[in-house]
């Protein structure tokens, strides 16, 4: 955690000038952040953990690539100042409003289904394309952040890989690259066994190969004490990896990194206001009631994520556990779940109406997941930039403006 973010002070005038909910993310942080990464021969940033443009300059700035999914990211991409050469489209099918940007740009796309193969030649013409692989076997989190298996959506099942070679050849498209991420939250059970599930797919396409992407998905220690990423481990095994594969082809094969949530999960805190407190009187049950909801940030319901909450004015008054909850009709709307909902409450101090709440950790999949259920608004996103000033890089969004478009609509 960043010292900028612990800055009671600074943190009570953001929340005063720009109200709450509030999203705040050192910049600095971000840039950090990529140090780790220097020991693979690129890192490309998977955009969807946080599109925030400020945060996008910042990755961009310290040389990262980006690897985008939808039209939006395009978009955002391009005006955060990443060339189209420097950027992944990855996907498991072509949608309408991307095959239009990824004709128009040239994107290199990494597909994730044989099917996309046609929509690339027909897009593109005959160009070079990675191949995204379904090993088999994933790990994750939480199931529903598990991407390799026989359950995933998504890659190239391996056991199809020499039918798409066929594929890819009549089409006239090029292996170049090829690529493989089996899930987000990796504790590291998997990297020998996915660099070795490679070998094949290296063989078959080292005509043509030129870089092997071992994808993203590092875990991060949300839990006080959790041991953080073994990303030395992690680097030095697929580089035994990438040696063997260039000794074999004869030539240099690059190895790049895909990260999202290392980049910016530890960079970014939200900063909520107490409106109540109320208890059923059963142990367990006093809850604080905050203005940010699962419409704010949802990992807690959606995975039955942690996220460590503290009161900004910390002090030393004495705690219990809580439970933290937010101002959505839904009896889901609580911070402090674990999985299947079950509660896990937090040690905090008796709180005041009007006390400021930290939500630590949120700079990956927060805003970025954030909806306007309930019609309020997307929350507002300041950053700290390295020399301490800050901006309000996003303001609230004022679901009125919706309510203008549906308005105009009927008449
Ligand atoms: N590359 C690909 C192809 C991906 O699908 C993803 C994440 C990444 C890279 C980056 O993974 P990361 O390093 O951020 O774990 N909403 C979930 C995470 C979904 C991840 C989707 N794909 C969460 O809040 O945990």
């Amino acid at each position: 955690m960043d010292r900028r973010l612990q800055r009671q002070g600074l943190l009570t005038e953001l929340a005063a000038a720009h109200g709450t909910p509030l999203y705040v993310y050192d910049l600095a942080a971000v840039r950090r952040n990529l140090e780790p990464f220097e020991c693979f021969d690129s890192v490309r940033y998977a955009v969807k953990a946080n599109s925030n443009l400020a945060v996008l300059r910042t990755l961009r700035d310290g040389g990262a690539r980006c690897e985008v999914v939808s039209a939006g990211e395009i978009e955002r991409a391009r005006a955060a100042g990443f060339e189209p050469d420097e950027m992944v489209y990855t996907a498991d099918l072509m949608d309408r409003s991307a095959r239009e940007l990824v004709a128009e740009l040239g994107l290199h796309v990494n597909a994730g289904s044989a099917s996309m193969l046609e929509d690339i030649a027909e897009l593109r013409g005959a160009v070079d394309v990675t191949l995204r692989v379904n090993p088999g076997f994933g790990e994750g989190h939480d199931m529903k952040v598990t991407t390799g298996g026989p359950h995933s959506k998504h890659g190239i099942w391996h056991e199809e890989l020499p039918a798409v070679r066929r594929r890819a050849e009549a089409l006239g498209l090029r292996v170049t690259g090829l690529h493989v991420h089996i899930g987000s939250g990796l504790e590291g059970r998997f990297i020998e066994r996915t660099v070795e599930a490679m070998d094949p797919a290296v063989a078959l396409f080292g005509e043509t190969l030129l870089r092997v992407s071992c994808g993203g998905g590092m875990s991060f220690p949300y839990r006080p004490g959790a041991t953080p990423f073994d990303m030395q481990r992690f680097a030095a095994i697929w580089s035994v990896g990438r040696e063997r594969w260039s000794r074999s082809l004869g030539r240099p094969i690059q190895l790049e990194a895909e990260p999202g949530r290392l980049l910016v999960a530890d960079a970014g805190v939200l900063l909520t206001e107490v409106c109540g407190v109320k208890s059923t009187g059963r142990e367990g049950s006093s809850f604080v009631l905050v203005d940010a909801g699962f419409h704010t940030m949802i990992r807690p319901l959606l995975y039955g994520s942690f996220h460590r909450i503290s009161a900004l004015a910390g002090g030393d008054r004495p705690t219990t556990p809580k439970m933290v909850a937010g101002p959505l009709c839904e009896s889901a709307d609580v911070f402090t779940q674990g999985k299947g909902g079950a509660p896990e409450p937090q040690e905090l101090p008796d709180l005041e109406r009007g006390e400021l709440l930290v939500i630590h950790d949120v700079g990956a999949y927060g805003a970025a997941m954030a909806s306007c259920y309930n019609s309020r608004p997307l929350p507002a996103e300041v950053v700290i930039h390295p020399d301490g000033s800050t901006l309000l890089a996003r303001p609230a969004m004022d679901p009125n403006q919706l309510l203008a478009l549906e308005q105009e609509a009927l008449g």
